[in-house]
């Protein structure tokens, strides 16, 4: 299944910041994701950074001018705020932001978000002292109440020399959110979903620990398919390489033991709880307080003592839990027997043995409930396997 992105129509417009070259890499991102980007630069913005490198990335005419209408726009002025999907602005300068808060319309980028009805995102850039100023302030909270998203800025070095705020956030995050944005009436609006994912690390001693091969990927794709069909997400998770997802609560944890504890305390509000993560089923006995020093034996014994299962305790008066079952042999035995110690309407197995599937962007599981047969599916990308798990939970969450 296409991410939400795929199909939609994007207006991106792009304003007269120092950071607008960042909006070639937002550009790109948003065009393979297979959205259709109408891109809009103001007249700033042409000075910085040249229609020709959206048009080449876009395949499309740029605007550049309201009174020079491209063929997107024929001759009508609000033809692109029309069939907009949403509308981003990024980079946002501090000028735009004032002149859409004042309900201005002397440019094309302008006229468009005065006459759209779909979402608006922004994200403005600029010298930390600029968006500092009240009256800045000021414009953006009024773009707030009046159901715009903003988004940032970052912290970090400016152009200018100063550290401080106003750096435009990652084209990564903007794309996130565009996707919460466009996702916000799915079928899980509404819906609470708690997602755990990684391999969680049980100290050794302060520097080492016991840790496995999971990547995060499955738990991320989760969190993100269940946030672009309209859910309330919350991401627990050990540490993976991953960054943290835009319009995702984003909690996390290091061992077993503080899985659960962020975990079962979300589960009472809850309707539905996935858990791709890796939780170690061992611990060691005991953490050294001081790291460990070679000895003169020449080795180190670790006794393991084994962590509590603690998914059959996770309960709320919604909650609907879906189990994962990593298993190297017998796939299907262990994955049934887990099916009913876990209390969860469906498990998800794959195997693991031969450890492709960690770090790999594929899988291939098999779904295990109580009332249907097993459902195998072909290898396909996690975020596919992603929505097919939400496909298979929605029936079971409450109404
Ligand atoms: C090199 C350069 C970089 C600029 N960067 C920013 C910026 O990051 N943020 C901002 O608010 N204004 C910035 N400005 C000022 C705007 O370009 C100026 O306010 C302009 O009127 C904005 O027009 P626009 O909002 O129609 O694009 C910059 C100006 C120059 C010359």
């Amino acid at each position: 299944m296409p991410n939400i992105l795929h199909g939609k129509n994007v207006v991106l417009g792009v304003t007269g910041s120092i950071a607008a070259y960042k909006a070639a890499d937002l550009t790109s991102r948003l065009v393979q994701a297979g959205a259709r980007v109408n891109v809009i630069l103001t007249a700033s913005a042409a000075k910085l950074v040249t229609p020709m490198t959206f048009a080449g990335l876009t395949h499309r005419q740029v605007v550049t001018d309201l009174f020079e209408p491209t063929s997107e726009m024929s001759m009508d002025h609000v033809a692109l705020a029309q069939k907009a999907d949403i509308v981003i602005v990024a980079p946002c300068t501090a000028n735009t932001v004032a002149k859409i808060a004042g309900g201005r319309a002397d440019d094309a980028l302008t006229a468009t978000l005065l006459a759209t009805k779909a979402a608006v995102l922004v994200a403005p850039a600029g010298d930390a002292n600029m968006f500092n100023n009240p009256a800045v302030q000021a414009n953006l909270q009024t773009l707030r109440d009046r159901g715009v998203t903003v988004v940032g800025p970052a912290s970090g070095r400016l152009a200018s020399g100063l550290v401080g705020q106003g750096r435009l956030v990652d084209p990564a995050l903007i794309v996130g959110f565009a996707r919460q944005l466009l996702g916000r009436s799915g079928d899980y609006a509404g819906r609470r979903v708690i997602v755990t994912a990684g391999g969680t690390q049980e100290a050794i001693d302060p520097v080492r620990v016991i840790t496995n091969r999971s990547s995060g990927k499955m738990g991320y794709a989760l969190a993100e398919a269940a946030r672009d069909r309209g859910a309330d997400v919350t991401l627990v998770t050990a540490p993976t390489a991953l960054d943290d997802p835009a319009g995702i609560e984003t909690i996390q944890v290091g061992s077993a033991d503080e899985m659960r504890d962020a975990v079962l305390p979300l589960c009472e509000n809850a309707d539905l709880l996935v858990m791709p993560a890796a939780i170690s089923d061992f611990r060691p006995a005991n953490t050294a307080d001081q790291k460990l020093k070679k000895s003169a034996q020449n080795g180190l014994t670790l006794e393991l003592v084994q962590n509590e299962d603690w998914l059959p305790d996770a309960a709320g008066p919604r909650l609907v839990k879906v189990a994962f079952a990593a298993e190297t042999e017998d796939l299907e035995a262990n994955a049934l027997k887990k099916l009913g110690v876990k209390g969860a309407k469906l498990i998800v197995a794959n195997d693991v043995s031969g450890g492709a599937v960690f770090g790999s962007d594929k899988n291939a599981v098999t779904i295990f409930s109580r009332d249907s047969e097993p459902e195998r599916l072909p290898e396909m990308d996690k975020f596919d396997v992603a929505e097919r798990i939400l496909d298979r939970s929605l029936p079971y969450l409450s109404s």
